[in-house]
């Protein structure tokens, strides 16, 4: 009875196939279309900005017209500037992580003001102490498993309790009446440990590395999918 979203992070895609590529992952039964932008000076790495955003987005959508929604990871600082061209470009929920920002508040209402929907990200040392003044004005808590910067790393263990504290957190909120934030999960998901992962308290699952470093995209999706049903 849970709904269960998997969020393919085009990093690990082929970039010069970028719109054939978010097609096919979307033809395999993606959810969302996970977008990690990456500014070298947040992180370590440099990615993508708004305006391949804007050039991917005619491709979020299944074969029915469907649409599927742009889920932006902003790993930059600062972050409300480039929150608004995303937002123009066409996310749909625009991520960002809380010590990137002076005014995390402002933020939110910022992502919210431009139609989107905002979440906030936290890395694997973060405390989630930010959540106590704005669960209620998100829609989206996105745990990192990885230190941010790069696909393909291996899960952090102590994520599973931490998600365990977030799911408690969200439970209580919507207990009392408040939004159903999602609860999503970034880095180092594969088929082997989405379960667990599920069992913890995730219901929103990134995943690069596991599903663009196979052939075929539909068969990775469908095993995700079979262990959370399992
Ligand atoms: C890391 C990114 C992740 C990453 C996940 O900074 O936020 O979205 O692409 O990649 P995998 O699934 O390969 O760990
Ligand atoms: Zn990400």
């Amino acid at each position: 009875e849970r709904t269960f979203r998997i969020a393919p992070s085009i990093l690990s895609a082929d970039f010069a196939r970028l719109g054939d590529e978010v097609k096919a992952v979307i033809d395999g039964g993606a959810d969302f279309i996970h977008f990690d932008v990456m500014d070298n000076h947040y992180v370590p790495n440099l990615t993508f900005g708004p305006m391949i955003c804007q050039a991917v987005k005619p491709y979020c959508k299944k074969a029915d017209g469907t649409p599927v929604p742009l889920d932006v990871h902003l790993m930059v600082e600062p972050v409300d500037e480039l929150a608004t061209q995303f937002a123009k470009a066409g996310a749909d929920y625009i991520t960002f992580h809380p010590d990137a920002s002076k005014h995390v508040d402002r933020t939110i209402q910022l992502i919210r003001s431009l139609g989107c929907k905002p979440g906030l990200v936290f890395n694997p040392a973060t405390p989630l102490s930010w959540l106590e003044y704005t669960l209620k004005n998100i829609d989206i808590v996105m745990l990192m498993s990885v230190n941010p910067g790069f696909g393909g790393q291996s899960f952090i263990e102590s994520t599973i309790s931490k998600l365990g504290y977030a799911r408690s957190l969200i439970d209580v909120q919507v207990a009392m009446g408040g939004n159903p934030v999602l609860l999503e999960v970034d880095g180092g998901v594969k088929t082997d440990n989405i379960r667990r992962i599920a069992e913890a308290g995730a219901d929103t699952f990134v995943a690069g590395s596991a599903i663009f470093g196979k052939p075929d995209y539909a068969v990775v999706v469908a095993q995700m999918r079979d262990e959370l049903a399992l």
